[in-house]
């Protein structure tokens, strides 16, 4: 059983200065729903209750969204704008919400292991909300979930990008698993290749089921590219024990940490819900 979701929401979002100077670009909406909001209902879709959330200076906000706003109620209770009320609480009802921060801007393995204390010592699932997936039927994490429960390891999510592209992700090495044409057992991982020095074209995209001996490896990790302590070098270290499976999922994602990915995604959403541009 996969419980917890823990949300990595403590970078900056320098790509999207000025907008991000006071607001999280975790809060950035697509439409009219923040980011964040996305992947908490995906987590929610998959069967997750429990939203474990890292947050940094400055990231308030995000308490606030997913909470009740008594004085927001109390506003629109009685009036015709009272159905706005019936998301945003049915949502919060749903789900519990735990906050930690991470002291120190060291990279997103050190922000899933500032994580720990929320989520002990279980299998977790990992959603970086930038980004941004949809599609129709089962959500990506709960397709990853299945293949969690059949191999009982950590699960990363891949596509295939250009090449050119490919110095913006963690990539992997990996051999299909037999009878399979999108379940890998990776050999291999790197995070932010040149594009001569890339094993693949399979990208890791923001979605992990992470076995909770991660936190032990995150413990004794150096600093990786960029001077980061990077999750890809942790699930190397279980990649090498045979213990990671790369899953290529079914549906569309927006890389919403750029702005050409996030103008996609508000297009797409914006088509699907019948709003002329
Ligand atoms: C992070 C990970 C990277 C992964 C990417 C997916 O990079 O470090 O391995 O491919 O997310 O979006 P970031 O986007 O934080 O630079």
């Amino acid at each position: 059983m996969i419980n917890k979701c823990l949300f990595p929401a403590a970078g900056y979002g320098t790509r999207f200065l000025p907008a991000t100077k006071a607001v999280p670009k975790e809060m950035l909406p697509i439409l009219t729903k923040p980011l964040l909001q996305y992947g908490v209902e995906e987590a929610l879709s998959a069967g997750i209750h429990n939203m474990a959330i890292v947050t940094g200076r400055g990231k308030r906000s995000i308490e606030d969204h997913f909470d009740k706003s008594y004085e927001l109620e109390s506003q629109l209770i009685g009036t015709n704008k009272e159905h706005y009320l019936e998301e945003i609480n049915n949502l919060v009802d749903q789900a519990s919400f735990t906050y930690i921060r991470q002291k120190q801007m060291l990279g997103l393995g050190h922000a899933i292991l500032s994580g720990q204390p929320l989520v002990n010592n279980e299998p977790f699932a990992v959603v970086l909300a930038d980004d941004l997936c949809h599609n129709n039927g089962d959500n990506v994490l709960t397709q990853m979930i299945k293949v969690f429960n059949e191999y009982q390891c950590s699960i990363v999510a891949i596509q295939e990008v250009p090449m050119k592209d490919i110095n913006r992700y963690g990539v992997i090495k990996g051999h299909l698993v037999n009878n399979s044409k999108d379940i890998y057992h990776v050999d291999s991982m790197i995070e932010k290749p040149a594009e001569e020095e890339a094993p693949s074209n399979l990208a890791i995209i923001g979605r992990y089921i992470l076995t909770p001996e991660i936190f032990d490896i995150l413990k004794e990790l150096k600093p990786g590219s960029s001077g980061e302590i990077q999750i890809t070098d942790a699930l190397l270290v279980q990649a090498l024990k045979g213990r990671v499976i790369a899953y290529k999922f079914k549906g569309k994602r927006f890389d919403c940490g750029s702005i050409d990915g996030y103008v996609s995604a508000t297009n797409y959403f914006a088509k699907k819900a019948g709003i002329k541009i």
